[in-house]
């Protein structure tokens, strides 16, 4: 990796400020001095949170030599071997992988010729809907197949569902070697998976009991499948371990973004913004959009506090893509309600630099854009939304990456958990579970009848009945 790549992300929150969006929407210095005191105590409680109770995730950048070692063998084991890497999980077992995969590979990656790909295709699948079970078996050839089983739990009820099917298939279609294509992510002693993992040998790579789902794309649950799609995990690594050494014990808002970032949004929460807008300028970073909804929304939205008040706390996390999300939801953000914070992600140097060709010098409204660069459109558009959205006096506020690559984007994934944890803490919230999310997973569990729910089961039956006169 050339030094010059190593470069750090930054953020520019001039659009948050009364000073350029005016006094009636902006960040006042005033409101900043208010919270920092709350801001600083954030910071503390990370600082003093490290590695404990559902914090583990602090510690990955640090404490994982052998387990990437061995996951680099693993992955190059499975890059030999195998023309097809599938991962079967759901939420935070398979966004950030997704994510990864689509920011630091070919945007065309399982299109490409095997020769150009140099990694086995790549499927994440987080669902399941019948048919897309069906159209994956309809693409892969599972004896060319590994597919790497991710739950924390080892017992939710889609992967484990995803699971037996592919199991059986294997098993018919392979026999006694079925084992080899599977590798088991999971917890080391809870949940199903473990014990199947160790009933039939699969290679097993362990999730840490205190790295909850959203918090795990940089355990084995994203390290390996980066790996073996040939991505530069150390630097991943280095990247998150670069920002963490910026935030911690930091609590100066001036010169901790990610805390300065906390507290904005903190401060537009209080002022009625419920909802955070995701808008990567970058085809590239479309999924970390899908990864941050989820760790923004399961992490904070939450309904009681610390001390059991009722809060119904959050902001709604909104994925959007810039350009192409300016001729559908600009319009929106720039006219309508007052309620929205708007995340940029720009891009300062893209991989690749496409020309816009000449060839239409008799018309001047097209002709403008002769001899410019895809790259220069991209740009010009970014800082056009930004002015639109300034001009409309709407928060809004950029992140900017100096290129994507595997240091930058283990960056951005540092940055948003600890902004996350940060205001979490400001919020009073216990930002690691996920009551809401076991609910439904639970009435799932008592809807099929499985043994220990029977009183969920109850409880869904004596719901009012559904009325026909409002199914229409
Ligand atoms: O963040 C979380 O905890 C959840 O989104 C989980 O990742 C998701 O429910 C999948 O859980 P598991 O990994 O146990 O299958």
């Amino acid at each position: 990796m050339k030094p010059e790549i190593k470069k750090p992300i930054r953020v520019d929150f001039n659009n948050m400020t009364a000073d350029f969006i005016g006094g009636k929407e902006g960040i006042s210095t005033r409101d900043l001095n208010k919270v920092k005191p709350l801001a600083a105590a954030a910071a503390k409680a990370y600082d003093e949170g490290r590695g404990k109770g559902m914090m583990g995730w602090t510690e990955l950048p640090y404490n994982q030599e052998e387990t990437v070692a061995e996951i680099i063998k693993t992955a190059a084991d499975v890059s030999k071997n195998f023309e097809n890497f599938v991962v079967l999980g759901i939420g935070g077992s398979a966004l950030g992988p997704f994510a990864v995969f689509n920011a630091l590979c070919h945007l065309r990656h399982n299109d490409l010729p095997k020769k150009k790909r140099n990694a086995p295709r790549f499927f994440v699948e987080d669902n399941v809907d019948p048919e897309r079970m069906t159209a994956l078996l309809d693409v892969i050839d599972v004896k060319k197949t590994v597919f790497n089983v991710i739950t924390k739990s080892g017992s939710t009820s889609e992967t484990m569902s995803q699971y037996l099917i592919i199991s059986d298939i294997l098993k018919k279609k392979i026999g006694a070697e079925w084992n080899k294509h599977i590798i088991a992510t999971t917890d080391t002693k809870n949940g199903n998976l473990i014990k199947l993992a160790r009933a039939n040998g699969f290679k097993t790579f362990y999730i840490p009991a205190s790295v909850g789902g959203r918090f795990s794309e940089l355990c084995p649950v994203g390290l390996l499948p980066a790996a073996v799609l040939g991505i530069d995990i150390r630097e991943m690594l280095d990247g998150a371990k670069y920002i963490d050494g910026v935030c911690a014990d930091n609590g100066d808002i001036f010169s901790n973004a990610a805390l300065m970032s906390a507290a904005m949004q903190y401060i537009a929460i209080k002022k009625g913004k419920n909802i955070s807008v995701m808008m990567p300028y970058a085809d590239g970073l479309k999924y970390m959009a899908d990864w941050y909804c989820q760790l923004w929304g399961e992490s904070l939205g939450k309904e009681s506090d610390l001390n059991g008040e009722k809060v119904h706390t959050g902001q709604t996390p909104v994925k959007a893509l810039g350009v192409t999300d300016q001729h559908s939801q600009v319009q929106l953000y720039t006219e309508g309600p007052f309620d929205k914070v708007v995340t940029i992600i720009a891009v300062e140097k893209f991989r690749k630099t496409v020309k816009i060709a000449k060839g239409c010098e008799e018309y001047p409204n097209v002709n403008f854009l002769c001899g410019h660069t895809l790259n220069e459109l991209i740009t010009n558009e970014r800082i056009a939304t930004e002015y639109a959205l300034f001009r409309a006096q709407r928060l809004n506020h950029t992140i900017i990456l100096p290129s994507v690559n595997a240091y930058t984007v283990g960056q951005l994934i540092m940055f948003f958990q600890i902004e996350t944890a940060y205001l979490g803490a400001m919020l009073n919230i216990d930002t690691f579970n996920q009551p809401g999310v076991e609910e439904g997973k639970n009435a799932a569990y008592a809807l099929f009848g499985r043994a220990g729910y029977e009183a969920k089961k109850e409880e869904i039956k004596s719901a009012p009945k559904k009325k026909k006169k409002f199914i229409i």
